[in-house]
């Protein structure tokens, strides 16, 4: 039952070049330089992630997984049945097939992606998989409102899933108003399982953030190269170090890239100047308490229902429901 499939429009809604170059300017020209994460993804960064999350340093994917092998029969009696699996980003095979698979009579499956050849496929092959649920691809940035298809609108218990510690990138006014958009797409009947890192000690956090085979100093190292590539810069890849570091009072790993010494790098025409040592900051890594994910929970009027971690207490999977109280 492919129908769902065919009639789809294949758009695409990955950001543009000139966006690009619009953000990777405005980034430069501000006092702490930054560059959107998002933008780290290229193919070869999607591949650099594939490869972070197998390296011995990189806890996260590894204790998700365990988490949701364990847990998936729990989770899914929480969920309930006849849901509306609504996934945003279509990379976590695994782990959808996991909850899928424990899932009471799921009616459709929803990944968001806003790539849309990352889409197709893995909904084609969740589609093969499970003929009996109807799936059905939405192509969107899901960090803006979207509709869901209105075929499947008048379902009420309508699931999004958000794994893998995606959340931790954003800062808590972003991830605010996300879950806000999330409680208005879900409604009161359904609600939000997310995958979120617990805070733990500096040195497990620095490593995860650091491997010792150069794994993601080279994912961070290749959006300079991106963008000496995409917009024609002139960065010295070996004139800029990766740099891991646990903010333990805001609670996230910042990622930066440090200039070694003082230079100027073109990009796209344009000249930006380095101190020795100043860093371009591109990535943050939040990283939460359980009452931390409450509080941010409550201020979107979604309460969490229940949590589910592994032994070590490194990850943790939240279902969050309609605040009712
Ligand atoms: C994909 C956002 C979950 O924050 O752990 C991993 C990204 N960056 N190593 C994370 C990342 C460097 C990752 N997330």
């Amino acid at each position: 039952m492919s129908r769902s499939l065919e009639h789809r429009a294949v758009i695409d809604r990955l950001p543009s070049r000139k966006q690009f170059r619009r953000d990777v300017i405005k980034g430069l020209n501000r006092e702490q330089k930054t560059l959107p994460c998002k933008y780290l993804y290229d193919a070869r960064g999607s591949r650099l992630f594939d490869e972070i999350c197998e390296v011995p340093e990189y806890y996260l994917t590894r204790t998700e997984l365990a988490i949701m092998d364990e847990e998936a029969h729990n989770i899914a009696s929480e969920i309930g049945p006849e849901a509306v699996l609504i996934e945003y980003g279509s990379g976590s095979s695994l782990k959808t097939r996991m909850l899928l698979d424990a899932l009471d009579d799921p009616v459709a499956y929803v990944p968001v992606d806003i790539s849309q050849t990352h889409l197709s496929q893995s909904a084609a092959a969740i589609a093969e998989e499970y003929p009996a649920i109807n799936v059905v691809p939405v192509c969107a940035d899901f960090t803006k409102p979207f509709e869901l298809p209105y075929e499947l609108s008048h379902y009420d218990r309508r699931v999004v899933y958000f794994p893998g510690s995606t959340i931790g990138n954003l800062t808590p006014r972003r991830t605010c108003k996300l879950l806000r958009q999330i409680r208005d797409l879900t409604g009161d009947a359904g609600g939000l399982l997310v995958g979120f890192d617990l805070q733990k000690d500096r040195d497990l956090l620095e490593a995860a953030y650091d491997d010792a085979a150069g794994v993601t100093s080279e994912f961070s190292l290749n959006l300079l190269q991106r963008i000496n590539r995409e917009l024609s810069g002139d960065f010295e890849l070996d004139q800029f170090r990766h740099q891991a570091t646990y903010n333990d009072v805001a609670g996230r790993i910042e990622i930066e890239l440090v200039s070694q010494c003082e230079q100027s790098v073109e990009v796209s025409g344009r000249s930006f100047t380095f101190d020795a040592g100043e860093s371009i900051l591109t990535e943050y890594s939040h990283k939460y308490t359980v009452e931390g994910l409450q509080s941010l929970a409550a201020r979107s009027d979604f309460g969490v229902s229940r949590v589910w971690t592994d032994d070590r207490n490194w990850f943790g999977v939240a279902y969050l429901t309609a605040d009712n109280s």
